[in-house]
């Protein structure tokens, strides 16, 4: 096997961290490259349930895990999740987790100002998962952002938070919020120090020597293409890049060294959070599909969005991150529907469009147009071979493959990480 580049190509929760954890089997290196704690992956692998949010998927199965400078750090979330899963028989230790000495750290000064800015907005609320990504990737382009390698420099942390307080104590004001104390956060961070600073090294460097050892490295992406800060349904995004090619820049290798692109697909679309989704149904069979698909935030226990699939959508992350193949998860949820629904285009204004255009009050105006087909009512819980899905299924799959232009060379079939089938091999 080849590197495989894995991102979701909806919203999020499409099942990226169920797919890393199955495809780790082959693999040596599992790296994340953006996002942060606002990331939730739930893996299931017999009895056992585990939820990553910052943690590369890789850990489940002992792989050398890489958290990349992509990735905004909270330490003691960091800290907190090597915990409980150490708890749950894991072994986590500085030769198997790698944080990128160039990683940001998100502070408590960055959640406690996303939730204030959320307050703020009112009904205009953007949903955020109120880690404090936002304010801690502004900090990073603001160049005033606290690194992984400044907790190795006591002597001028102190200094370095000092300009953070400049800035952050400005917008205080204006908020009529008390003063950042800057002896506290330095303490705080030199408390937490020598805790981290064993995992913390230049991890393109590691990335490097893997890839002199040929060793082969899946880079593991968070949130979903439509949540990119650039591509998505900007202001309801995240504040990274979650597009493939963020892979590169968020690990520190050469974009050559991406592999295969594998976008991870809902069979129907989900969304958590504020902002435009064309597909979102509020009737009984979206009700089906968030009780059926536990469709609940593993991050913030939120009720997920549900809604038909949108092979407009996929296919514009096909696109925009050179997916060459999608891994199609979830059918089993759509087991019980007696007719299945895919969006093939929108209206807006009385004119078709067949993608997302970028402006927000046109993507809130898009309707979506629908073909209809009958749904397999069968369980396909379970099933692991694909001449065991019934024609209706493949049939919707077949349809699904026409209109996003890439084949499904997985497809899941339930959350155990066995019920995998593999419909085609994937070369790097
Ligand atoms: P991620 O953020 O992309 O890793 O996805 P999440 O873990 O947040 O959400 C996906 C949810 O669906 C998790 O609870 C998985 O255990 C579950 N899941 C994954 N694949 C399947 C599947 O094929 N069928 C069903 N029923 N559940 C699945
Ligand atoms: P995984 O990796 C789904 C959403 C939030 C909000 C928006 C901005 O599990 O797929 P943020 O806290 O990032 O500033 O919130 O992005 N969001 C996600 N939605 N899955 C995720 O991650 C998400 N991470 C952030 O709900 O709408
Ligand atoms: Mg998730």
């Amino acid at each position: 096997m080849g590197n495989i580049t894995v991102i979701g190509s909806q919203w999020g929760d499409e099942g990226k961290g169920k797919i890393v954890d199955w495809l780790a089997a082959e693999a040596d290196v599992v790296v994340r490259f953006q996002g942060g704690h606002n990331a939730g992956h739930t893996l299931v692998v017999g009895e056992t349930t585990y939820k990553l949010h910052l943690l590369p998927s890789g850990v489940v199965r002992g792989k050398l895990s890489v958290i990349g400078n992509g990735v905004v750090v909270d330490p003691w979330a960091l800290l907190k999740e090597i915990e409980r899963l150490t708890g749950q028989g894991l072994t986590i230790t500085p030769e198997n987790l790698i944080v990128s000495e160039s990683a940001t750290l998100i502070l408590p000064v960055n959640a406690s100002l996303d939730k204030a800015l959320e307050e703020a907005r009112g009904n205009a609320k953007i949903g955020t998962t109120g880690r404090g990504i936002g304010p801690a990737y502004e900090d990073t382009v603001g160049r005033r952002a606290i690194r992984m390698c400044d907790l190795a420099h006591p002597e001028t942390l102190k200094a370095k938070v000092e300009k953070l307080a400049f800035y952050y104590n400005a917008l205080y004001k204006g908020l009529n919020a008390s003063p950042f104390n800057v002896d506290e956060l330095v303490g705080q961070l030199q408390e937490v120090a020598p805790k981290i600073l064993p995992h913390v090294a230049p991890a393109w460097r590691v990335l490097d020597d893997a890839k002199t050892a040929k060793k082969t490295v899946l880079f593991e992406g968070a949130q979903g293409v439509m949540l990119d800060v650039n591509h998505g349904t900007y202001p309801y995004v995240t504040s990274s890049n979650t597009i493939a090619a963020q892979a590169a820049i968020g690990a520190g290798v050469g974009a050559d060294q991406m592999g295969y692109v594998l976008g991870i697909t809902k069979a129907y679309s989900t969304r958590v959070g504020s902002g435009p989704f064309p597909t979102e149904l509020f009737d009984a069979v979206g009700d089906t599909l968030t009780e059926r698909g536990h469709e609940f935030g593993t991050t913030t226990g939120r009720r997920r969005r549900c809604g038909w699939f949108d092979a407009v959508q996929v296919k514009q992350a096909v696109k925009i991150c050179g997916i060459k193949g999608i891994a199609l998860m979830k059918l089993d949820v759509m087991d019980t529907l007696s007719e299945v629904s895919i969006c093939t285009g929108y209206t807006a204004n009385g004119k078709h469009y067949d993608y997302i255009p970028a402006s927000e009050d046109l993507q809130a105006q898009l309707k979506p147009v629908y073909e209809t087909m009958p749904g397999w009512q069968t369980p396909l819980r379970g099933v692991k071979k694909l001449s065991d899905l019934p024609s209706k299924a493949l049939k919707y799959i077949h349809r699904l493959e026409e209109l996003t232009g890439v084949e499904a060379v997985i497809i899941s079939t339930s959350p155990e990480r066995d019920d995998t089938i593999r419909v085609k091999e994937i070369l790097g």
